[in-house]
């Protein structure tokens, strides 16, 4: 920082040259993350100077976080569901499983059990809270082999992980089954639907995934994905709302003397904005949304197909995956981990930015 501050005007033409280094989002083809709402951006400078770390200080917006709590539950089929807005599904997952680990305080060389599709949030997790790890290899179609996972769980095991739209391939494991073997286990069940909570639901004739399920624990679903939110915003939600005691601290200087978040200080503006976005749109426009989004999804399909690339897999939800590694320069792809050909097709990759990727592809291909 220098000694003389410069004007306004400056600070924001330097700020937007840089700006202009990002690329644009018609040419992002591979993020889970989207142009939020104009919803949530106007709502969100009107939250921008709100801390929900203090929530006294702020009722208004402790409220808006309890309504959208309670809307988030409601979708997932619990309207009392218990949790906070977390930065994420990183967050979410970490304090889904330290809260496995503070019921079980007997085990003394904790583990969880988690599908190898689980986001690498998990291997954070297990670093942070000293546990081992148990990957449990693909079933069918990239979901988790249940069968597999029921031969690795022990005594030891204080969680398993279903993942309800999985991070590379987009398919859903069988949460009925993991629920089961969580329950015969005595362990918590934690399912990871930080991107397919707000896709499932809105699909046709959408399988249970979420607290419909007996057995279910929490849920990691993430508005700053497809909820149209600003980043960073995410959502753990609790069967039993009073699990969360479990990782209070005192917060003696402040309104409320007890926390249990993960971070401290915390927005109020991107909570208020999700929630402005699901009050606005409602069920039906979601629903209309992610009818959008297949339709593009399948288009792709169509299209690479046309091109000469393989689907991994029939698309269940907006993510696309082929063999073959080459995409057309100026496009943003991704790869998983398996070496495939990943696209997540969200709001903004529309029709016409489908239309010009094949059409670049086709060239790429002559
Ligand atoms: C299934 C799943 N879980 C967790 C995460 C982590 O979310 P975040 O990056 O918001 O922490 C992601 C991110 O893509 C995800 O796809």
């Amino acid at each position: 920082m220098k000694d003389e501050g410069c004007s306004m005007g400056e600070v924001l033409s330097f700020l937007s040259d840089l700006r202009d280094e990002d690329l644009h989002h018609d040419r992002i083809l591979s993020s889970m993350c989207t142009i939020p709402h104009p919803i949530a951006i106007a709502v969100h400078e009107m939250f921008s100077a709100t801390n929900l770390g203090d929530p006294g200080l702020y009722p208004g917006t402790a409220k808006i976080e309890d309504l959208l709590i309670h809307s988030l539950g409601e979708l997932m089929h619990l309207p009392d569901a218990g949790g906070y807005c977390t930065s994420g599904g990183t967050e979410s997952n970490l304090q889904a499983i330290r809260i496995a680990k503070k019921l079980k305080p007997e085990v003394k060389e904790p583990n969880i059990v988690v599908p190898a599709s689980a986001h690498f949030s998990f291997d954070k997790t297990c670093d942070m809270l000293d546990l081992e790890m148990r990957v449990v290899p693909y079933g069918t179609n990239y979901t988790v082999d249940t069968e597999k996972m029921a031969e690795m769980v022990d005594r030891s095991t204080i969680a398993v992980v279903a993942v309800a739209g999985t991070t590379e391939y987009g398919m859903i494991d069988d949460v009925s089954v993991v629920a089961r073997i969580a329950e015969e286990q005595n362990c918590f069940c934690h399912v990871d639907a930080a991107f397919g909570g707000f896709v499932i639901p809105f699909l046709e004739n959408p399988p249970l995934f979420d607290f419909a399920v007996t057995g279910v624990d929490s849920l990691s679903l993430d508005p700053h994905k497809l909820g149209l939110a600003t980043i960073p915003c995410g959502s753990l939600l609790l069967r039993d709302p009073k699990a969360l005691n479990c990782l209070s601290v005192d917060s003696p200087y402040l309104t409320m003397k007890k926390q249990c978040t993960l971070v401290g200080t915390r927005s109020g503006a991107d909570v208020a904005g999700a929630y402005a976005v699901m009050k606005h749109l409602g069920r039906e426009g979601f629903r209309a949304m992610i009818a959008g989004c297949m339709e593009n999804t399948r288009r792709l399909v169509v299209g690479m197909e046309a091109c000469g690339y393989s689907r991994v897999v029939d698309p269940i939800m907006n993510v696309a995956v082929f063999t073959g590694e080459i995409a057309p320069v100026g496009w943003k792809v991704s790869y998983t981990r398996n070496n495939h050909l990943r696209f997540v097709v969200m709001p903004h990759v529309t029709c016409d930015v489908i239309e010009c990727f094949l059409a670049d592809v086709a060239a790429m291909r002559e």
